[in-house]
């Protein structure tokens, strides 16, 4: 019995010793914690970073972005076969406000993690930064501005396709459906069982937003679908899915960004 248990730890640690390093930075995000739960079944071991909340995640180190040397100490002690970059400031009003801030994290954090890449010789992934739909409580809805909404363990799921593959370029990893955000709103309340007559379209420019939002950022997927050998879902998939997983309190990992 004790053989058994010595021969059984000693094949998880030579697995452990040749799975890919995979360097997650912002696993308390909606993007970064869907990685950090799916990575290990890609066959990656997974290492996170948080910054102000707390990772719930195993292998997690508090790390700012915009800090040059702990972001090279970091890479240089992990030395990671993979970084995905999954920290930002997403909110586009705030960050339209505090450009400063917002360009010190956006930009120059992603410069410290691109030395850091370099230096280490990681392959390093970034997402492009896009307006994240928050709930269905919004009954006000614009008309006039089109996206594709993407479910985050879709996202997830192209993500470590990527990790994994050889292959380098722009991507574009977002849902199949160009919708307008009304358009996006009423299915979200056909799905939840909400009276759709709530919904009131309105036009973008009845809004007070800080920042300008795009009439049109939607984005074909094909490259991504063919490179990476899976299929992105519609935004009415994507809502079906995200209402059939379970909803833990005061988590937003299950949000469509
Ligand atoms: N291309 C697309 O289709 C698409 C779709 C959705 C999202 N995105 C992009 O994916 C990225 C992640 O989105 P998300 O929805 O997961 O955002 P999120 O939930 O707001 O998470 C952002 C993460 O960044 C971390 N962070 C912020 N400032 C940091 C700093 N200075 N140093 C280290 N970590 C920092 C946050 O950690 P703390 O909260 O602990 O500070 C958090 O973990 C964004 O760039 C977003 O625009 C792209």
């Amino acid at each position: 019995m004790k053989l058994l248990a010595q021969s059984l730890k000693s094949l998880l640690e030579r697995t452990k010793l040749s799975l890919d390093k995979l360097l997650i930075i912002g696993s308390t995000g909606l993007v970064g914690s869907k990685l950090a739960f799916a990575a290990a079944g890609h066959g990656f071991e997974p290492y996170n970073t948080q910054n102000a909340r707390k990772s719930p995640f195993p292998n997690s180190t508090r790390l700012n972005i915009t800090d040059r040397d702990a972001t090279l100490r970091l890479v240089g002690e992990i030395r990671p076969k993979v970084i995905v970059n999954t920290a930002a400031l997403t909110n586009v009003d705030y960050c339209e406000t505090h450009k400063e801030e917002a360009e010190k994290v956006n930009v120059g954090g992603v410069r410290n993690l691109v030395e850091a890449a370099l230096i280490n010789d990681c392959r390093f992934i970034q997402i492009s930064t896009d307006s994240v739909f928050e709930n269905n409580e919004k009954v006000r809805a614009v008309r006039d501005q089109y996206s594709s909404p993407t479910l985050a363990d879709n996202l997830a799921e192209a993500l470590l396709r990527l990790a994994k593959s050889h292959e380098n370029g722009v991507f574009h990893t977002a849902g199949r459906s160009c919708v307008s955000r009304q358009e996006f709103v009423i299915k979200l309340a056909q799905v939840f069982g909400y009276p759709t007559s709530l919904v009131e379209p309105v036009f973008a420019s009845e809004f007070q937003q800080v920042a300008p939002r795009p009439k049109n950022c939607c984005l074909r997927v094909d490259k991504a679908e063919r490179s990476l050998g899976m299929r992105f879902l519609t935004a009415e998939e994507g809502i079906r899915q995200m209402r059939r997983q379970p909803q833990p309190q005061g988590d937003s990992s299950d949000r469509l960004c």
